[in-house]
């Protein structure tokens, strides 16, 4: 029998070696997402009633615009805090549903900054680590950003697919790398969601869904 593992990673090796993921828009401004994984984010936050977003990493918006669509969709009194090192990202600009924070999304300061934008009372959270792609840096976000999470909330580890899995096999380590050290050294503190994240197949974010316990 056909392994699906393979037919998965040729599908998304094709996607990302022919450069498709450059040239991708939500609603006119460009994202730089896997389309399944796109679909998968918005089912999840209407199964899970997430009321608020998250984002490490802007670039153009795109991403930041889907997700403030998607909570308006579902009529969430909430918002998606998104942050980037770079003050001319963001093409998307003034957005009620949008607050563009700009800084380093690895720093514990930026990570009180982000969830001091967050009420008290707000329901659950869905947090997307989608910035500087090296081992460090992710496990920084990690640090950070982990301990700010309630039971329930999620948690996507973005561009895992690096490193070999199954892309760029140069690149060093990266999320995927991240991702095993902080759950091996905080057993118990998030868990896989593997079901949710092969629901259609291929992902940019292998072994990167997780319930925070
Ligand atoms: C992969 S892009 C984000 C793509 C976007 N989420 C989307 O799907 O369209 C990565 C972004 O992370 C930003 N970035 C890099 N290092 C960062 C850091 N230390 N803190 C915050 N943002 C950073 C870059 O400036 C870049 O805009």
């Amino acid at each position: 029998m056909k392994n699906p593992d393979a037919s998965w990673d040729s599908y998304f090796s094709w996607f990302h070696d022919s450069d498709v993921w450059k040239n991708m828009h939500y609603h006119g401004i460009r994202t730089l997402k896997l389309p399944s994984d796109m679909w998968n984010y918005q089912e999840i936050i209407f199964e899970r009633g997430i009321t608020h977003v998250v984002e490490t990493g802007t670039r153009h918006g795109g991403s930041a615009l889907f997700f403030a669509n998607t909570l308006a969709a579902r009529q969430s009194p909430g918002f998606v805090v998104t942050v980037d090192v770079d003050p001319n990202s963001n093409h998307v600009r003034q957005h009620e549903k949008i607050k563009f924070l700009i800084g380093d999304s690895g720093s514990r300061e930026m990570a009180k900054t982000i969830f001091s934008h967050l009420p008290e009372a707000r329901g659950p959270l869905f947090m997307i680590l989608d910035s500087d792609h090296s081992r460090t840096h992710v496990y920084r976000e990690l640090e950070a950003l982990v301990p700010f999470l309630r039971a329930g909330d999620y948690l996507i580890v973005e561009v895992s697919c690096v490193n070999g899995h199954p892309v760029r096999p140069a690149f060093g380590p990266g999320p995927w790398e991240a991702v095993h050290e902080f759950i091996e050294l905080n057993p118990g503190m998030l868990i896989p969601d593997k079901q949710r994240e092969r629901k259609f197949g291929a992902t940019a974010a292998p072994d990167g869904y997780y319930v925070k316990a």
